[in-house]
């Protein structure tokens, strides 16, 4: 959601911009531009659609090289995404160029009162109340960081700003509230960013902002304030992924490369987790154990494919610990007055850790009492920073929007947290966690066997492409899978799709069922589950109805062949665990069927990988 990047430096300061939108534009946007300055003017050039539309617009009307420059790819909010609305957006002075992620809350009154001072806008956007501003601050003989300052002050809302100024062709200023923002520092130039992507080709020496925080950069330096303009920090880090995780190494799209990165994503989050004596130690989780023994109620809290890895660790931590566990979606949680004491440990999951409705969730908890954990895959992201322990998941960077290796690693560090809890609960013996861990470590080869043998979800993609609805059904950790499935479809491949508990169908959905919509059914391993027959009669019901029976059950499951119009084949896992195998070859369909629609497997219409605005 809204990609940002400022330059500074020796090298072609468009070009840098440009190639940084192109890494950012997973982030999802709706329309593209940049700003440069030229002499004594400020050059602007920004396209509704995609940055190839800029990049036609930049071709048609060139620019001279320049060695400062701002980017932004935007996501409507307010105002549609036409040209005008695009970004940047420049002072009606001529004096600053800023763009914007996140919503300016108090634009309409600010907006109406520049407009009683005569200002005029071009925009119908919350951004140019900012533009304005700022453009009216240094004007007035502000120091541009100075007015940055003010301007911030004046803003209530989510936002990160970055600006230039035409009088100083040296010097970027940006500021950061709730929204992403991350310092790139090179040798003799420097860049700010939504996201390390943007610049990783460039340098891996990253400074992350903090709150309430404005950067003031130069080519060689950099200096960080608070918005009173007291010296501040930022957090440096080194990015230890390089610029290949950034691209699609072969692949057609980085879903699909994703989806093979599985089994390596799962070994790395559950690398070094489990001690030589046999414990398992979650180096991140700074919350005592005294405290975690308390805990009497765990709330998961979590958005969109995060909050299907939630219901599946309901069913994993329930099980394991005997305490009770609530899943609920982010946006839901806090607007229901929830009940929280100081005994409730909120969990929450978040690829991005950027999630504004997963953040103002935790943020609430907190002012109840709760202690938070978070699950996320974005060192020093904001979520877990607002949080009082971590477990990281090791993915690397998941750049297409539907999630998927995203997700496979939440599972991961899900059952973690499961069996950390059950240890120092005394609700599992040691062996007995011993034991699933085990399980737990054997299953990326597991995954890549399901990998291995996709072909029949290639040939069944085309033999369903012409289909409007589906469904899919599942009981026990199969239901939050089947809505993960069912998600992936609606994601990417723009159709109808549910997923149901299998057992529920007979309340309702099956009034759907006809022989034009396929079901898939997530079977649960045989004998060792007592709902593996009723699902197997769950089969039947859909079959004698006519729709086509799209089975995943495990290898060696005889039961189900005569129910199935098509098998695929799962490897065997206990019933818990069967979530890592079972969602793979739904992630690999709907990638499929999206590909052969003709649909951008990566950049969905209308979604955002990270969405910055509740
Ligand atoms: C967006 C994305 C989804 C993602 C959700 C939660 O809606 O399009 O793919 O599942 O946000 O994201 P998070 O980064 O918090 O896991």
């Amino acid at each position: 959601m809204c990609g940002i990047i400022g330059y500074v430096g020796p090298r072609v300061a468009l070009d840098v911009a440009v190639a940084g939108l192109k890494r950012m534009e997973y982030r999802g946007y709706d329309s593209a531009g940049v700003a440069v300055i030229v002499g004594d003017h400020i050059e602007l050039r920004k396209k509704a659609g995609k940055i190839a539309n800029l990049e036609a617009e930049l071709a048609a009307r060139p620019i001279a090289p320049t060695q400062i420059a701002i980017g932004h790819t935007r996501w409507a909010t307010h105002g549609g995404p036409t040209d005008e609305n695009a970004h940047p957006h420049i002072s009606a002075n001529g004096r600053v160029a800023l763009i914007h992620n996140g919503i300016i809350e108090n634009f309409a009154t600010l907006r109406q009162q520049l407009e009683a001072a005569g200002v005029p806008f071009q925009s119908k956007t919350d951004t140019e109340v900012a533009a304005q501003l700022l453009g009216r601050e240094v004007e007035a003989g502000a120091d541009l960081a100075d007015a940055m300052r003010t301007v911030c002050r004046l803003l209530d809302g989510a936002f990160t700003l970055v600006a230039l100024d035409v009088t100083q062709p040296g010097r970027l200023v940006a500021a950061r509230r709730n929204s992403p923002l991350v310092v790139g520092v090179g040798e003799g130039e420097n860049f700010v960013a939504s996201d390390v992507a943007a610049f990783i080709e460039f340098t891996r020496s990253a400074i992350e902002l903090g709150q309430d925080q404005v950067v003031d950069l130069d080519r060689d330096q950099v200096t960080i304030t608070d918005f009173a303009g007291r010296p501040a920090q930022g957090k440096p880090y080194e990015v230890t992924w390089d610029l290949s995780a950034a691209e699609k190494s072969g692949y057609d799209w980085f879903m699909r490369k994703e989806i093979f990165e599985q089994p390596r994503a799962v070994a790395d989050t559950l690398l070094g987790r489990f001690t030589d004596a046999g414990a398992l130690k979650l180096d991140e989780l700074h919350i005592s154990e005294g405290h975690l023994r308390a805990v009497d109620k765990i709330i998961i809290v979590a958005c969109g494919t995060a909050y299907y890895a939630g219901l599946v660790a309901k069913y994993a931590i329930e099980h394991w610990t005997r305490v009770a566990c609530e899943v609920e979606i982010a946006s839901e949680f806090r607007y229901r007055d929830p009940i929280i004491t100081g005994r409730t440990l909120v969990v929450t999951i978040s690829q991005s850790g950027e999630t504004a409705d997963t953040l103002m969730a935790i943020r609430h908890a907190r002012e109840q009492g709760a202690r938070i954990v978070a699950i996320c895959n974005t060192n020093g992201s904001t979520i877990p920073r607002e949080s009082d322990a971590v477990i990281y998941t090791h993915a690397g960077p998941e750049i297409g929007v539907a999630s998927t290796k995203g997700f496979i690693t939440q599972l991961a560090a899900c059952y973690l947290l499961g069996l950390y809890l059950a240890q120092i609960r005394g609700t599992m013996f040691g062996d007995e966690i011993a034991g699933v861990m085990r399980e737990l470590a054997a299953t990326p080869p597991l995954i890549q066997k399901v990998l291995d043998t996709l072909e029949p979800m290639r040939d069944l993609a085309k033999r369903l492409a012409g289909k409007e609805s589906f469904l899919f059904l599942g009981r026990h950790v199969g239901y939050p899978i089947a809505m993960e499935g069912a998600l992936k479809l609606k994601e990417i491949a723009y159709v109808h799709a549910e997923g149901f508990a299998a057992g529920e169908l007979k309340h309702g959905p099956i009034a759907l069922v006809d022989k034009d919509v396929p079901v898939f059914i997530i079977v649960p391993p045989m004998g060792r589950d007592r709902l593996h027959d009723k699902v197997v009669s769950n089969i039947e019901e859909v079959r004698a109805r006519g729709a086509h029976t799209i089975v995943l059950a495990e290898e060696g499951d005889l039961d189900v062949a005569p129910h199935a119009d098509t098998l695929f084949r799962l490897p065997r896992v206990s019933t818990i665990l069967q979530p890592l195998v079972s969602i793979v070859p739904l992630q690999f369909f709907a990638c499929e069927l999206a590909t052969l629609l003709g649909y951008d497997v990566d950049q969905p219409r209308n979604l955002a990988k990270s969405v910055t605005v509740e």
